[in-house]
């Protein structure tokens, strides 16, 4: 029972969609497993009144808490420059963006509170250790091109990760990655504008913007997770839907989108084995510090 405490018109426990499709109610554990496979194979999504399997639910929790508390966390460091932002419009801006990921954790939690997690424990989890948040908000912000970075390429990564999501089997998840991903590409847009801006700047200005691209572009690509090979939730998340596509997958879109975007910004990435594959049609890259990754993942700092 999944409804246990929560006030939604219309769901009794266990009726699923079918009983809104006029199929008979069913108790029966082998009919409830039946009918969520077939919303799985239907591409149908599981709404908070659905029957569903208990890893399912757990899968999501995890998930889902995990993405809140990252929105919660990832304020942290650009709050930090709303006081120190160098103008009265790059204030604005980085204030209404810091704004969003509050946001953003709002409706996450909400999303979360469906599934009958409540905020108490997500926060709990998180405070001991049990929950993580995404690793590269372990990373420091010394600089004010720090901030743009965050947006173009952190926020950017972000977008790439979480537009699959909008897909997302579970209803109130979907919904929320839908606003979400719209509120993202303005932080990405506005990193990149300010960096843009520094740019087109004082020597000292452009310096600045590549130190931070080459402090932050290597921890970017971590955001995606571990390599598929190693990734231990992503099978089963795949077919539940949850997931729609792979690690590697979503890393290699990024840096190919990633390699255009630098060249408009005239910045360079710190890899000597990045470039163009024609046979692949993809960028070939050098192979990422997992010790690093899993390191600052277990609370050691970069
Ligand atoms: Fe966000
Ligand atoms: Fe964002």
């Amino acid at each position: 029972m999944y409804t246990q405490g929560l006030d939604i018109p219309g769901g009794e426990p266990g009726a699923g969609n079918s009983a809104a499709k006029g199929k008979p109610q069913t108790t029966e554990p082998a009919e409830l497993q039946a009918d969520f496979d077939a919303k799985m194979a239907a591409d149908r999504k599981i709404e908070p009144q659905d029957w569903m399997p208990e890893a399912y639910r757990k899968t999501l929790i995890r998930q889902i808490s995990q993405h809140d508390h990252s929105e919660i966390v990832g304020m942290l460091p650009e709050g930090n420059w709303i006081s120190r932002a160098p103008s009265l419009k790059r204030k604005a801006i980085l204030l209404a963006k810091v704004q969003d990921e509050g946001g953003h954790g709002l409706y996450l939690s909400s999303a979360a509170e469906t599934l009958n997690a409540s905020r108490d424990d997500m926060i709990d989890a998180l405070q001991t250790g049990k929950a993580k948040y995404f690793s590269i908000f372990n990373y420091s912000t010394p600089t004010w091109a720090a901030v743009g970075v965050i947006g173009w390429l952190v926020d950017g990564a972000a977008i790439m990760n979480q537009i699959p999501l909008c897909r997302c089997s579970y209803g109130p998840y979907a919904r929320a990655m839908i606003r979400i991903c719209k509120e993202e590409s303005f932080h990405q847009r506005q990193g990149l504008e300010l960096l843009l801006n520094m740019m087109q700047g004082t020597e000292a200005q452009r310096a600045m913007v590549q130190e931070a691209v080459n402090r932050w572009w290597r921890p970017v690509l971590m955001m995606f997770g571990p390599p598929d090979a190693e990734s231990v939730h992503s099978s089963q998340a795949q077919a539940w839907g949850i997931k729609r596509i792979s690690n590697d997958d979503l890393r290699q879109k990024f840096i190919d989108a990633a390699v255009q975007q630098a060249e408009v910004l005239g910045v360079g990435f710190p890899d000597p084995d990045l470039k163009w594959n024609a046979e692949r049609g993809h960028h070939d890259f050098c192979a990422i510090d997992w010790d690093e990754f899993w390191n600052v993942v277990g609370g050691n700092g970069p």
